[in-house]
């Protein structure tokens, strides 16, 4: 059939459809009709992702950044129907939107020369911002945006974020991470929004809410993806890219749970888990990707392999014999896509395998189904998208300003003796510390480029902690450091220094890292840190320490022996103010632990743990608890009420309960609701989020607050692996207080 008419056939159902039925109808039809006119070999296309590598120009002139020929043999011999990542030019410019504009155009042109001018559509890592676009607004990462506490801030990233992707013609982002962060050697800790299900939830569908709004077609929006599908977060011996071993209930009660919102919340794609979990595979794992992905949380979109991670099968797991059989094991599963990413290999072995009859028509079509679904959803198929207009969306004042408020709030003040801080701007302060004059620490991986640690692609105009004090000071700021995170510190002349100052910011912590790269074999800090530290301890002088990183590092003894201590994690490029900010006093701190700071290495026990840990009453001695984070002002939370004694099964507790600024600061805090199924079935943890409100009060304020517990918040997975509420007496906890309440049957 001649492409002109199925071209036609498709616009007049299109047009006849419009009038009777609806879009969604209209769109099935589209998928079908194209689907029934595709080859074997377009069909198998879209299932395949090539990095921009491929389509790169080894020796980019300019702005031509794409080798025509090698673009062309991807898409017209290839049918390839999706593109990911940033261009890796020499000298690594993050590139301008522009460049970005010209990439995607680029790639339109010679869609517009093969049959059936599918779109392409093209993925990237804009996990705190659009990481890889020069001027982007770039945004505390997922574990800080965690410490706001502020679903509204989240909300407000997601729709940065995607306006930003839009001027440059990108939609598709793989984000937000809905693992949630159990293990803190885990060296993308960092990347989820911390231990808890429900502050993670929270946190990832504000995101995607904003993200997407609701439509992601529309050309401030974009599609994101929830990542890594399922189990990856919790690595056993905490190195990235190893066994987790899940029990079902674990999985049900821990790790489903959040991708279970993010599809309700509507995320149309899912990126597979990269490592295996009980001896599987994340790609090859039927029960996760289909049996649960599809059979019981109605996943309809489509899921996206991780790097390589098909042919790893073969080369790494050993669980495929061939690289064809890992092609046919991974579709099988329920990979629709795969991230091959450097060749056309499984899009050739997938054509054998189908024309072998090894892996059935059927399942390619579904796969494709899903793919072409997404894609007519986003827009893809409409002429008119066009890149969105970079004034008035592009790094705006108000990106600005909500990007300095997150990371302001997304700051931890752990300790504050005397209230030693904020500082009088007239001090005469010490900074030092291998995180104290750098931009790339406060912003980790996935900026600019993949480790995040190349400071030279830094913009210049952002200030580090270092210049952002000495910008604020009206007294003096004396730098004793290097200009990279390697470089030694003099610990004589710090000390020296430190006799001429009233005050030392120390800042200590870990250089950018992500996946492999940042493994590591314990969580004390380098030793060279420390002795900086006890050096200036020792001085007698007053030591802020400011930890800077993707996750805790054990600084105990130096803490214990500190004036004051701020956890800054990876507050994003605002971060070196919003610090300056806080410790000077010019934001009033109110950030909350989103994981357990564990007080020495291998004291990981997280704040959701069990009776049976009670037995040795110290078992939970964290440096820091889950949900820790001093304010300049002091909150009291008072008169916790529910409005029953007992409830029915199936009934909402609503509880309520006053918080007062009883400071003399106006300040925000985070009210947490605790709730602890004092007798069930399997054991319960003592206490677990179950709600939180962030609210800003003036010195003397009071405001009643009231939470509604549904009993989905009662719920837990039971013996037979099935969510269910027992009746029985729950308590509720909340700050100081705590009240019991029954469910009858
Ligand atoms: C990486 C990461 C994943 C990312 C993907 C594409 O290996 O695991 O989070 O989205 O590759 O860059």
């Amino acid at each position: 059939m001649r492409i002109k008419t199925i071209i036609l056939m498709i616009m007049s159902l299109t047009m006849a459809g419009c009038a009777v039925r609806n879009k969604e109808q209209v769109g099935q039809q589209n998928i079908e009709n194209l689907l029934a006119a595709m080859t074997l070999e377009e069909k198998i296309g879209q299932m395949t992702q090539v990095d921009f590598s491929v389509i790169g120009a080894v020796d980019p002139q300019g702005d031509e950044l794409i080798d025509p020929a090698k673009l062309q043999e991807a898409l017209l011999k290839h049918h390839v129907g999706s593109i990911l990542n940033t261009p890796s030019t020499p000298n690594n410019i993050a590139r301008s939107y522009h460049i970005w504009q010209k990439i995607i155009h680029d790639i339109k042109v010679v869609t517009e020369q093969t049959r059936l001018k599918i779109p392409v559509i093209y993925g990237i890592d804009a996990i705190h911002g659009a990481t890889y676009t020069q001027g982007a607004t770039l945004f505390p990462q997922a574990i800080n945006m965690a410490a706001t506490f502020n679903p509204e801030l989240s909300l407000k990233e997601g729709e940065i974020t995607a306006r930003e992707l839009r001027v440059s013609g990108l939609q598709w982002n793989f984000s937000p991470v809905m693992d949630i962060g159990r293990q803190p050697l885990w060296p993308r800790l960092w990347e989820t929004y911390g231990e808890d299900v429900h502050l993670a939830t929270v946190l990832g569908t504000s995101y995607i809410k904003g993200h997407q709004g609701d439509d992601f077609a529309q050309g401030n929006k974009g599609l994101t993806c929830l990542k890594h599908y399922v189990g990856y977060s919790f690595p056993i011996n905490g190195k990235d890219r190893s066994p987790a071993w899940i029990s079902e209930r674990m999985l049900r009660e821990y790790f489903l749970p959040t991708f279970e919102a993010g599809i309700k919340a509507g995320a149309p794609t899912i990126m597979v888990n990269s490592a295996e979990v009980d001896g599987i595979p994340g790609h090859a794992n039927y029960q996760y990707l289909t049996t649960i992905l599809r059979g019981e949380l109605g996943f309809k979109g489509f899921a996206v392999s991780d790097w390589e991670d098909i042919k790893r099968l073969y080369t790494r797991d050993k669980l495929a014999a061939s690289p064809k059989e890992a092609v046919k094991i991974a579709v099988m599963a329920g990979v629709d896509m795969s991230m091959v990413p450097f060749d056309f290999s499984f899009s050739d072995l997938l054509l054998e395998l189908v024309k072998d009859g090894e892996v059935p028509e059927s399942r390619i079509d579904e796969a494709v189904s899903r793919i072409l679904k997404v894609k007519f959803d986003a827009g893809l198929f409409e002429p008119s998208t066009q890149p969105l207009a970079a004034e008035g969306h592009f790094a705006t004042a108000e990106a600005l300003a909500t990007n300095r408020q997150a990371a302001r709030e997304s700051i931890v003040l752990a300790k504050n003796t005397d209230h030693i801080l904020p500082l009088k701007k007239s001090a005469r302060i010490l900074v030092t510390g291998p995180t104290a004059n750098l931009l790339n620490v406060l912003n980790g991986g996935w900026t600019f480029t993949w480790q995040g640690d190349d400071e030279s692609l830094y913009p210049k105009d952002n200030p580090t902690l270092f210049k952002a004090l000495q910008q604020k000071s009206t007294g003096s700021v004396t730098y004793v450091g290097g200009n990279s995170f390697n470089d030694p510190i003099d610990i004589n002349k710090a000390v020296a220094a430190a006799k001429n100052n009233d005050v030392i910011v120390l800042a200590i912590g870990e250089k950018p890292y992500t996946e492999t790269p940042g493994n590591i074999d314990s969580l004390n800090l380098e030793s060279s840190q420390i002795e900086l530290a006890n050096a200036l301890l020792a001085t007698g002088k007053p030591v802020i320490l400011v930890t800077l990183g993707g996750r805790p590092r054990i600084i105990t003894a130096q803490a214990e022996k500190a004036a004051g201590v701020i956890l800054g994690f990876l507050p994003g490029m605002e971060g070196g103010e919003a610090l300056a900010d806080i410790i000077f006093g010019d934001y009033n701190p109110n950030g909350k632990l989103p994981i357990t700071y564990p007080r020495n290495t291998n004291d990981i026990v997280l704040y959701d743990h069990k009776p049976i840990e009670n037995f040795d009453p110290n078992v939970y001695k964290p440096l820091y608890p889950f949900g820790h984070g001093l304010s300049y002002s002091q909150f009291q939370t008072t008169g916790l009420s529910t409005d029953k004694n007992t409830y029915k099964m199936g009934d909402d507790i609503t509880v309520s309960v006053h918080v007062k600024n009883t400071g003399s600061l106006t300040g925000k805090e985070t009210v947490m609701v605790y709730l602890n199924d004092l007798a069930a079935s399997v054991t319960r943890p003592n206490k677990q989020l179950k709600a939180f409100k962030k609210v800003a009060l003036t010195p003397g304020q009071t405001e009643k607050l009231s939470f509604i517990l549904t009993p989905q918040d009662l719920s837990f997975i039971g013996v037979d692996l099935k969510r269910i509420v027992e009746p029985g007496e729950f308590k509720v906890m909340v700050g100081a207080e705590s009240i019991v309440f029954s469910v009858t049957p």
